[in-house]
């Protein structure tokens, strides 16, 4: 299996009989995702999408991303939460944190935007587009999310005046919903390619769709292979018994712990390439599960960086978390440690040792110190290297996870009802038509 998963440095903080309580739970779980007859059951069209997926969209998926590689110096990818999370983890993940400065040769620079209100990063990102040959990809499957919709607005106009409305035609691509919304009313009035955010698919489990593929496929990553882990993560994890089922056992131990007062979950890992995809996984995890009063907390860190500023927490601090260490066992590169001849730093002991060496030794000190010191119990969710085929499986091995998880806490998994609470009293705030009273109301509350 790609995806292998260690519960070894739980057994001092869960009984065998424990995972034999909640099999049942799980087992329920399972029925009510096969039997689509759970909770926001409209939203599963992601359990089948690595198999079931449009072909013909791929095909065109691929050969848009050709066309933006051959044809900008940057492409600019205007989306927020799951509209872009799954992107810009997957590019980072695949390639490395530093994408736009070691991409391979004849893939553009991706900037992203549209996810925050800031007029300072938007700025930023019009800087670095300065005068060079741009693409669009605006996705959005409503079409009216401010954050994306208020730079697209920016974008749009400016590729019309650099290259007229033809020109901009062309180096416009829209992934929103397949018939409805301003967007898509907008892409097939001004004619832009578009692709489908499919009705059954929530954001945060969009990565698979147009959302993810078209900015990684223009990356230069593998999309075939990516899909093809995930269908391999399909199969292996549709077996009902949580024994047999990793996604399934993790979404046990989640609950267990959960159960016992656990109330944070730690995304760990040693390599910084993982660094967005804990953005990814903690939207995954928070938008799911976070909700009726419930619900882990999810955080991330990335050691031994955060070991020098969380670690202490994590150590001594309240107990109240436990983590989750994601490892990738072979490094994309190796960096063996230089001799230094005076050996003024006294270590010399590590001459000649790669890197990734004295990485694993920092996991493996750090998880005895946490799990038998400091009483935190540890999760080991391991992958052996960073390509497109085990993403695809660990991606959906996280998605299965959450799924599970989240009817074993008696939630819906699949909406996100607390998200409109801001947007209320932010548009209120600013005076939407149509929000006159409520403006009142909480500016006198202000
Ligand atoms: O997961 C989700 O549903 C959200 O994060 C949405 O993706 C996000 O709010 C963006 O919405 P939209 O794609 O409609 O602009």
């Amino acid at each position: 299996m790609p995806v292998k998963l260690s519960k070894k440095y739980l057994q001092n903080f869960i009984r065998e009989d424990e995972y034999a309580s909640i099999s049942h739970q799980i087992a329920a779980a399972h029925t009510l995702l096969e039997n689509r007859s759970g909770a926001g059951n409209d939203f599963l069209g992601w359990l089948d999408l690595p198999v079931n997926y449009d072909k013909e969209e791929f095909a065109r998926i691929q050969a848009a991303a050709k066309r933006i590689r051959e044809s900008c110096d940057v492409l600019v990818v205007i989306g927020i939460g799951g509209s872009y999370l799954g992107a810009r983890a997957a590019i980072e993940f695949l390639n490395s944190p530093f994408y736009n400065q070691l991409r391979k040769p004849g893939t553009p620079e991706i900037l992203f935007c549209g996810n925050n209100i800031s007029g300072d990063y938007l700025n930023d990102i019009i800087a670095m587009c300065g005068d060079r040959d741009i693409c669009v990809n605006v996705i959005s499957k409503s079409g009216t999310t401010t954050e994306p919709a208020v730079a697209f607005r920016y974008f749009r106009d400016y590729l019309i005046k650099k290259y007229g409305a033809d020109g901009a035609k062309q180096r416009i691509f829209a992934t929103t919903d397949k018939a409805r919304g301003t967007l898509k009313e907008l892409s097939d009035r001004e004619g832009y390619e578009t692709f489908v955010i499919p009705d059954d698919v929530g954001g945060r489990y969009s990565v698979l769709t147009a959302v993810g593929l078209l900015p990684i496929a223009v990356a230069g990553c593998d999309i075939k292979r990516l899909m093809q882990g995930a269908a391999d993560a399909r199969a292996a994890y549709s077996v009902p018994d949580m024994t047999k089922n990793d996604a399934y056992l993790y979404a046990a131990i989640r609950n267990i712990l959960y159960n016992k007062g656990y109330s944070m979950e730690l995304m760990v890992c040693y390599e910084p390439r993982f660094r967005e995809m804990n953005e990814w996984i903690k939207q995954l995890y928070g938008e799911s599960e976070g909700k009726d009063n419930k619900g882990l907390f999810p955080a991330s860190v990335i050691f031994s960086t955060d070991l020098h500023s969380l670690g202490q927490y994590v150590q001594d601090g309240r107990r109240q978390m436990f983590e989750t260490v994601v490892t990738i066992d072979k490094p994309v590169s190796e960096f063996i440690i230089p001799e230094e001849k005076e050996n003024f730093d006294g270590l010399n002991f590590l001459a000649g040792k790669p890197m990734s060496y004295v990485n694993r030794k920092a996991f493996e000190g750090t998880l005895l110190a946490h799990t038998e010191e400091g009483h935190v119990p540890n999760v080991i969710v391991s992958i052996d290297k960073a390509d497109e085929y085990e993403l695809g499986y660990l991606i959906y091995f996280f998605e299965k996870t959450t799924a599970v998880s989240g009817y074993v806490l008696g939630i819906n998994p699949f909406d996100q009802p607390g998200v409109e609470s801001y947007k209320r009293n932010m548009f209120a705030l600013l005076g939407k038509p149509g929000y006159e009273d409520l403006k009142k109301e909480l500016e006198a509350r202000l």
